[in-house]
C-alpha cells in the first residue's frame, strides 16, 4: 500500500499533547517530529522522552516550515487555540485538535471552510471512539443488535483533581469540557438521527463555592427518530487514582440492551500508604511498561494512517460542530431552566 512518511508538530506538550508526541516519537509514519511548549521544564522533558527534531516556545516557527505536513493542537486554555487553528490551517497543515473543536460555532465554520478549501484533514480528539468498548456499542447499535435504539445513557464521573486543573483554566462547563465526549459518541452510534431537542440542568456544591463552575451537568437530549439521550457529566469525585474516570453506560433498543461497564473496577491496589486505588482508570489512558493502556495512542495512530496513507479521518469536524451545537444547547437549557431546540 503506498503511503509517505510524514513530519509532525505537537503544540502543547502537557499530559495529553506528551501522550500524542510519544506516539507519533514512536511511528515509523513519522520522519521528524517537532515541539512546540512554553512551559521550559516540560519542553525538555519531553524533547528528551521523544528524541524532537525541533523544539520551540513559539509555534509560529511552523508556519513557514513547508516540510511540516500536520499539527497536533492539545495547548490549554482552550480558549487561546482558535487564533493558532486557523493560522496552521491557512499554512496548509493537516489538524488534530483537542475538544472543543472551537470557542464559538463561527469560529468553527471557519475552520472548516479553511480545511475545506486546502483539502486538509481535520480531526477532534474525541478519544472515546477508539475505546474497543465503544467501538463495540457503535457498531452493534449500527448492526442492529439490539433493534430500534430506544434510550441511551451515559453517566461520566471524574475526579476533582482534574476538575480543579480545568477550573483554573477556564469557565467551559462540565458539557463542553466533559460532557462532550459523551454526546460525541452517542451522536455516533446514533447517526444518521440528529438531535432536535436538549435539556439540561446544572448542579454545583464544590467548586461552585469558590467560582462559577458547576460541578455536574446531566443533559437530555431527543434525537429526530424520537430516541432519548442522557448525558451526565461531573468532576468532583474523590481521589481513586491520578486523573481518575468512571463510567457507566446503558443502551435499551427494541430487540435488546447493551450494558458496559467502564468504571475500571477490574483492577485495584490496597496499599498503606494510599489505600485503594483503581490503576489504568485515566480518560486518555497511560503508558505501562511496553504497552499503551488506553485509547489515545491508537487515536494519534489512526491521524498519523490518514495522513501518510491519505485515508479519511474517523471524526470529522463537521461531526464536532454538531457536538458543540448540543453542548451549546445544553449550556443555554441549564441557564434559562427550559428546553431548547435544535438549530440553535
Ligand atoms: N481526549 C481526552 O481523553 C482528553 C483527556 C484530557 C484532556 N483532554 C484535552 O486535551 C487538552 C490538553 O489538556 P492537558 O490536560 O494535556 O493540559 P495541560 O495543561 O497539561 O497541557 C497543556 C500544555 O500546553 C502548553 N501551552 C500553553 N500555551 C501554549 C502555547 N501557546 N504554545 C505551546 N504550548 C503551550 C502548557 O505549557 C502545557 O504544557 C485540553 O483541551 C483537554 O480538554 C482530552
Amino acid at each position: 500500500m503506498p503511503f509517505r512518511q510524514i513530519n509532525v508538530a505537537v503544540i502543547g506538550a502537557g499530559w495529553v499533547g506528551g501522550i500524542r508526541a510519544n506516539a507519533c516519537a514512536r511511528s515509523p509514519l513519522v520522519d521528524r517530529l517537532h515541539i512546540a511548549e512554553t512551559n521550559p521544564v516540560r519542553a525538555a522533558e519531553i524533547t528528551a522522552e521523544t528524541d524532537a527534531a525541533s523544539v520551540t516556545d513559539d509555534w509560529r516557527a511552523f508556519l513557514d516550515d513547508d516540510s511540516i505536513d500536520a499539527i497536533i493542537i492539545a495547548s490549554t486554555p482552550e480558549s487561546q487555540r482558535f487564533p493558532i487553528v486557523r493560522a496552521v490551517l491557512a499554512a496548509g497543515k493537516h489538524v488534530m485538535i483537542e475538544k472543543p473543536i472551537a470557542p464559538t460555532p463561527a469560529e468553527a465554520d471557519e475552520a472548516i471552510a479553511l480545511a475545506d478549501a486546502g483539502n486538509l484533514k481535520f480531526t477532534v480528539g474525541y478519544t472515546r471512539r477508539f475505546d474497543p468498548k465503544y467501538a463495540y456499542i457503535n457498531q452493534a447499535i449500527k448492526e442492529g443488535r439490539i433493534g430500534e435504539p430506544v434510550t441511551c445513557l451515559v453517566s461520566r464521573n471524574i475526579t476533582r483533581e482534574i476538575g480543579a486543573k480545568i477550573k483554573g483554566r477556564s469557565k467551559m462547563s462540565p458539557a463542553a469540557m466533559g460532557g462532550t465526549h459523551s454526546i460525541d459518541f452517542l451522536l455516533w452510534c446514533l447517526q444518521p438521527r440528529l438531535p432536535v431537542r436538549v435539556y439540561s440542568q446544572q448542579a454545583g456544591k464544590l467548586f461552585s463555592q469558590v467560582s462559577d463552575t458547576p460541578d455536574h451537568q446531566w443533559i437530555m437530549v431527543t434525537m429526530d427518530d424520537g430516541t432519548t439521550i442522557t448525558a451526565g457529566s461531573g468532576w468532583v469525585l474523590p481521589l481513586g487514582y491520578p486523573q481518575y474516570s468512571q463510567s457507566w453506560i446503558e443502551v435499551v433498543g427494541t430487540d435488546g440492551a447493551l450494558t458496559v461497564d467502564d468504571t475500571h473496577r477490574e483492577v485495584r491496589v490496597n496499599t498503606t500508604e494510599h489505600g485503594i486505588r483503581y490503576p489504568l482508570s485515566s480518560m486518555p489512558g497511560e503508558q505501562v511498561d511496553h504497552v499503551f493502556a488506553g485509547a489515545m495512542v491508537d487515536e494519534t495512530l489512526h491521524f498519523l494512517d490518514a495522513i501518510a496513507f491519505d485515508r479519511p479521518v474517523l471524526v470529522t469536524a463537521r461531526e464536532a460542530r454538531l457536538v458543540m451545537d448540543v453542548t451549546m444547547a445544553a449550556d443555554l437549557s441549564a441557564e434559562r431552566g427550559e428546553a431548547v431546540d435544535l438549530p440553535l
